[in-house]
């Protein structure tokens, strides 16, 4: 079984990758034989969409080419071909990191606008996409406030870019608030590492 997660961490000692930590420690402790590959966003070579949409006239069905040239595709195919893909993100200003963003941008090689705007490719029965974020605000204010709101629809509209056609989301808000907050968090997202692992 192979993972692939998606770091779109600013911060690597931040909030966002403990939860990433602890859900791949729950996902082992169900399940050990498992492979995980992790892009970090930030320091991959992953360069800005130029908007030529040169892509959406590309005919294949999975994934279309894109005139740029970078690691943005060896990204793409890895993740295509995992059983979990894992899009992590702090919220920075009520929408994902910027380099996730960037990144999200991208991924227009994967969208048809044939019906509506799908996936090129069909879902894969079983493939889990899990969408990790952390907010400032606690729960349920990031709710409330609208803070999760793109994150949830851009997330899970790139899931099933990448063939998944199961979407955990665990939205963290407020962890550096105490340490008890932490290991709230903490812990729901080790639970969520050996939910999946069971599926
Ligand atoms: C530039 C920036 C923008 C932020 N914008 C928001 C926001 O809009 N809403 C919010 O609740 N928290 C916001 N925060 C707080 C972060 O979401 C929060 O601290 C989160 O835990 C950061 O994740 P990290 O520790 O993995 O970096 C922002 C933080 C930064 C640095």
């Amino acid at each position: 079984m192979k993972i692939v997660i998606l770091d779109g961490a600013h911060n690597k000692q931040g909030m966002t990758l403990k939860l990433v930590a602890k859900f791949i420690d729950g996902f082992k402790a169900a399940k050990s034989d498992v492979q995980i590959v992790t892009h970090d966003l930030l320091n991959e070579d992953i360069k800005f969409c130029r908007g030529c949409e040169k892509c959406v006239q590309d005919k294949d069905p999975v994934s279309a080419k894109c005139v740029i040239e970078d690691d943005s595709e060896k990204i793409k195919q890895d993740a295509l071909e995992s059983d979990v893909v894992v899009f992590a993100t702090p919220i920075y200003e009520y929408c994902v990191s910027s380099v996730m963003k960037k990144f999200l941008e991208r991924c227009l090689t994967l969208v048809t606008f044939r019906m509506g705007i799908t996936s090129r490719a069909k879902a894969i029965k079983g493939k889990v996409g899990v969408i990790i974020c952390s907010s400032g605000a606690p729960f349920p204010f990031n709710h409330l406030m609208g803070i999760t709101r793109y994150p949830k629809f851009a997330l899970r509209l790139t899931s099933k870019l990448f063939r998944c056609d199961k979407v955990e989301m665990l939205m963290a808000g407020g962890m550096a608030m105490s340490a008890k907050m932490q290991a709230k968090w903490e812990n729901k997202a080790y639970k969520l590492g050996q939910k999946v692992a069971r599926k």
